[in-house]
């Protein structure tokens, strides 16, 4: 189940608000904390109140209520009274954790008692201690939820659940912070009663919390099961790719069983060794394109070659690295022109620079490479035979067509051109100008160039032509290439480009 999470500040936003939540959500948290004038009476003839849970929290347990213990619990005693579906205690609330109990047994009451313990530094050692001390309290829910500190507390949260569910304890678990979101999207698939979730532009009520509508709409947590694939992307940061999107609407349009997931590591080695048997492909981008080879079993001889893998999947044999950021490259291109015998100048000489010359040299163009740091283009130049050429000469270059590998232009830099005024003082027709930028999709390049008579290939088009290669080594189903673009164009609007 989802919960739909709110903390109002007055009776009015909270009947505003619990109506959006149990819209969106199986359940709503009313967190009670902020509001002065509650009525719990008005909210259980308007509301269905066995699917509220009520809520007042305590500043050292992440909550605003001020004011003193009795004044805090009573609302929960209230409600008990009143047949609401839950209310939650803290462990730390002591004595009235028995008394909120012996309450709901007293007057007959279902109301759930959910026994909650929140660590917002971290996920502690003993917690599998903590949840022994919770288990026999009376309570029908335990609630454990910590910081995540690393990736592999999620595995933790993901034990804690097995160990509930052996023992036929009801539990929500889930981390908070950006390193915990695996969980928050995982706990039911993991035997969790519920994930919690703020409302789409609602303040978010802890760290690290997904908005119920991406939660639903985009990762689908209520229907994700334990034997779904599990896909995502190794970086850091991983906040501003579209992956999660895309892939996440493709499993679905495809009906594949298979849910993807932004994975923020800080240390590679321990999240290969700690995840191994966690996921079944990968994407991978920066800064462990070239460091995360050591930890495959094969590799494809075009990514050994270009030196960086932007792909794993799990095959019978291990795990198999390759490269699929050439593929999407020539995918652009060859939308707009042909590139045997043509002359290509190619702008910059990092990760894309070298997996889109590697991508030019296979259908024998007629390479030039000018990067800002001359070094890094002359090595590349002299494995693919090319022609190196200073920075500061690109703009002398005759070439058929330009390609920018390097980041300018890249959000926030859209008033960035890689290529001088100068080079605009001429008719580009006859030229295609490829940018791999896709952020924004028409950058300051692009736009130029179209003005000025050049075809254009857009960066969208290789992220596309990457991420179908992808989809298909992991799935083997070959993905719709239109609702690719329809996803891709979706994921970003909502970043607001
Ligand atoms: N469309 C796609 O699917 C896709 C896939 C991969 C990458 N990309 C895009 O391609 C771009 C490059 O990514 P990458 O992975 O190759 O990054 P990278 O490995 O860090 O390389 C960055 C490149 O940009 C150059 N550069 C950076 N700032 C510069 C400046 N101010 N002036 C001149 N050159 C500059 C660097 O030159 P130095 O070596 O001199 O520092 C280097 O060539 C990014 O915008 C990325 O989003 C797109």
């Amino acid at each position: 189940m989802i919960c739909a999470s709110v903390m109002p500040k007055s009776q009015k936003e909270a009947v505003l608000l619990l109506g959006k939540a149990l819209e969106n959500g199986d359940l709503a948290e009313l967190r009670i904390d902020l509001m002065p004038d509650l009525n719990l009476f008005e909210i259980i003839n308007r509301f269905d109140k066995k699917r509220i849970i009520i809520t007042n929290r305590k500043k050292d347990e992440g909550g605003s209520f001020e004011g003193d213990e009795s004044n805090r619990i009573s609302p929960l005693f209230q409600a008990i009274e009143n047949g609401f579906g839950f209310v939650d205690v803290e462990l730390s609330s002591g004595k009235y954790v028995k008394e909120l109990i012996s309450k709901r047994n007293e007057v007959k009451s279902d109301t759930n008692i959910i026994l909650s313990y929140h660590n917002f530094n971290e996920t502690p050692s003993n917690i599998k201690g903590i949840f022994s001390k919770m288990e026999n309290q009376g309570q029908d829910i335990i609630k454990i939820v910590t910081y995540a500190e690393d990736l592999s507390d999620n595995l933790i949260i993901k034990d804690l659940i097995r160990l509930a569910t052996a023992h036929k304890k009801k539990i929500i678990s889930f981390l908070m912070g950006e390193r915990g979101e695996i969980s928050r999207i995982l706990c039911n698939s993991w035997g969790g009663f519920a994930s919690y979730a703020p409302l789409k532009g609602e303040n978010k009520t802890a760290p690290g919390q997904i908005t119920i509508d991406i939660l639903n709409d985009i990762y689908r947590a209520n229907n994700i099961r334990e034997d779904f694939g599990i896909f995502g992307l190794v970086g850091n940061p991983v906040k501003e790719s579209i992956g999660y999107y895309v892939h996440n609407k493709l499993l679905s349009y495809h009906g594949y069983d298979g849910v993807y997931l932004n994975f923020l590591v800080d240390d590679l080695s321990k999240f290969m060794n700690s995840f191994k048997n966690f996921f079944s492909g990968l994407c991978v981008t920066m800064p462990y394109k070239e460091s995360i080879i050591p930890f495959v079993d094969h590799i494809d001889p075009m990514a050994k070659k270009i030196g960086a893998i932007n792909t794993i999947s799990k095959t019978p044999d291990g795990l198999f690295g390759t490269n699929t950021d050439w593929l999407g490259a020539l995918y652009a291109i060859e939308k707009v022109t042909e590139i045997k015998g043509k002359k290509v100048l190619i702008l910059g000489a990092g990760g894309a620079g070298k997996a889109i010359a590697f991508g030019v040299d296979n259908r024998k163009g007629n390479m030039y490479i000018s990067n800002r740091d001359i070094k890094k283009s002359e090595d590349l130049s002299k494995k693919l035979k090319a022609k190196s050429i200073p920075w500061e000469d690109r703009n002398d270059v005759d070439f058929d067509i330009l390609i920018n590998a390097t980041k300018i232009g890249m959000s926030p830099g859209d008033e960035i051109c890689p290529m001088e005024d100068s080079f605009f003082e001429k008719d580009l027709s006859g030229i295609t100008v490829f940018d791999a930028v896709y952020s924004p999709i028409y950058t300051k390049l692009l736009r130029l160039s179209r003005e000025h008579g050049a075809d254009i290939a857009s960066g969208l088009d290789m992220y596309i032509g990457q991420a179908m290669a992808q989809f298909e080594l992991w799935t083997g189903i070959s993905p719709a290439i239109e609702k690719m673009e329809q996803f891709s164009k979706e994921a970003l609007k909502l970043r607001g480009q």
